[in-house]
């Protein structure tokens, strides 16, 4: 069995690992939690190894090829590169990312000549791996002459509308809305191989925000006040004696054309190094779909690891994140079951056990779902969570009911991941799992500990969990109301025995 050999690097100040307490003021039950902490207590190691910047995208912006599509969800690279470098993957072997985003697990692995394989439910996510993943195969003289093209001609204007969502309406400046649209035509028409035609596309995908009056914050996307939506409600407000509210200001919005041009020379410079630099790296599938249904259909013990970050229990809802992506790709009504599909993470998340009792029911699995449920509703720190949140409820400290829902449903749904990557691992395989601890209204949630606990209850051994040195705080009404409270982002590690 392998052994992990990550250096240990202390952290400049070490910080207490575990906590007191988990409900504030001792309002509800936490002897479970309490138990969780002393049964993995042992486990939890802060090391400086990882940082903020590499368990984030932050560490991508500059990486070649990471960098050509932002993803603020994503974690870099280079924590990929350690964490399979520590797990001792070889050439041969091939690595599993069931919650895959940008692709940073797929194609670190590639270039490693590492095969990969990830899940993916949304599609602007796809586009920007595909478009990465090629890096090997682009005809670089094609995209030159594109290039040339871009810097000199202007693309016919067309009558099309931005197929927009009512929720990303008046997002572009009106000269810019009417350019991307001209351009998204013009990349469809012309005579470039499929290739080309793929890497402007997700170019100009990856330009979206840049180009439009908003920007991607966690929960939404933020809006500048010279947006016509802006304009109009403030216009409504004013007109009823309240105050205006305050947009961003995002500065020079810059032409298509040029934010185009832009990034263009940045991934055509990666290009031609990447290119010169080395071979086609390993094989790599991206599967289009919701990881709660592909997971049980692919093959027992297929891979020798797992490192992936499933979205946090934080309430961010990537479909409202990434709208503008999503409508410029055309997705309408669609975005609706997208939403309802994603991992419960936000408070609009419906249950979704009765279908998914019904899908392994459809391929004779039921015992298997019923093994799972049991897992899950056994658990007794997630017992203890569950109802601690309800009495916070009925004390009115928590306004959205959406948020109990979350919480069961999220754990729930990831007992069943869990379980699916324990039957896909061969053995001996390591898990990594990246993840934020939580709190809401006062009870803190110890995503990291009941993770582990969970996977421990399908068949992992609890392995490790890396603590990082910079704690996460809390928002300022969390704070307000509870005091503060750092809270773990950790790296929990698991091994198929
Ligand atoms: C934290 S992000 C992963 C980012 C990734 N590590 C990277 O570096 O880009 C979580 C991802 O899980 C995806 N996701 C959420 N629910 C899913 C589901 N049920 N099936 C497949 N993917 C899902 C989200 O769309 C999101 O891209």
């Amino acid at each position: 069995m392998q052994q992990l050999t990550l250096p240990f690097i202390p952290p400049a100040a070490t910080q207490k690992l575990t906590q007191d307490s988990f409900s504030h003021n001792g309002v509800c039950r936490e002897q479970a939690r309490l138990e969780l902490e002393q049964r993995y207590g042992h486990l939890l190691q802060e090391t400086a190894v990882f940082n903020r910047q590499i368990v984030s995208f932050q560490a991508n912006k500059t990486e070649t090829l990471h960098s050509w599509i932002k993803y603020r969800e994503g974690f870099s690279a280079q924590l990929v590169a350690l964490l399979l470098q520590e797990f001792g993957i070889q050439p041969d072997e091939t690595v599993l990312d069931p919650f895959a985003g940008s692709g940073t697990t797929l194609l670190t692995a590639q270039m490693l000549g590492i095969d990969a394989v990830g899940i993916e439910l949304l599609p602007h996510c796809y586009l920007a791996w595909e478009a990465k993943t090629a890096v090997f195969a682009y005809d670089l003289a094609e995209l030159t002459a594109m290039r040339q093209r871009i810097q000199t001609e202007q693309p016919p204007p067309v009558n099309e509308p931005f197929p927009h969502l009512t929720i990303t309406e008046s997002a572009f400046p009106p000269e810019n809305e009417r350019a991307l649209m001209a351009y998204t035509c013009w990349f469809e028409q012309m005579d470039v191989s499929p290739l080309t035609r793929q890497l402007c596309r997700a170019t100009l995908m990856s330009i979206l925000e840049e180009v439009s009056y908003t920007r991607k914050d966690g929960q939404y996307l933020r809006w500048d006040g010279r947006a016509a939506k802006i304009i109009q409600r403030n216009q409504t407000r004013l007109s009823q004696g309240k105050k205006p509210v305050k947009g961003i200001h995002k500065g020079k919005i810059p032409a298509v054309q040029d934010a185009f041009l832009q990034k263009f020379n940045q991934i055509l410079r990666d290009i031609a190094r990447l290119q010169a630099e080395n071979g086609a790296g390993g094989r790599q599938e991206l599967i289009a779909g919701n990881t709660l249904y592909t997971l049980p259909t692919l093959a027992d013990g297929r891979f020798q690891a797992v490192i992936t970050s499933p979205p946090y229990a934080n309430r961010y809802d990537y479909t409202r994140t990434y709208a503008l992506e999503l409508a410029w790709l055309g997705i309408n009504e669609d975005i609706f079951r997208l939403r309802q599909d994603m991992l419960s993470c936000t408070v609009e998340n419906k249950p979704k056990l009765e279908k998914l009792r019904r899908f392994y029911r459809s391929i004779g699995r039921e015992d298997a779902f019923e093994r799972v449920t049991a897992v899950w509703q056994e658990n007794a720190a997630l017992r203890e969570i569950n109802e601690a949140l309800q009495t916070r409820q009925q004390l009115g400290q928590i306004n959205n009911k959406g948020i109990l829902t979350m919480i069961r449903q999220y754990f729930a749904e990831m007992t069943f991941v869990f379980a699916g990557l324990y039957r896909v691992c061969d053995s001996g395989a390591y898990v990594a799992v990246i993840n934020d601890n939580v709190r809401y209204a006062g009870e803190v949630i110890p995503v990291d500990l009941l993770s582990t606990n969970l996977a421990e209850a399908v068949g992992f051994r609890p392995v490790k969990i890396y603590v990082l040195p910079q704690r996460k705080g809390n928002s300022s009404q969390q704070m307000g109301r509870y005091g503060r409270r750092a809270l773990r982002k950790s790296i929990t590690i698991w091994q198929k025995p």
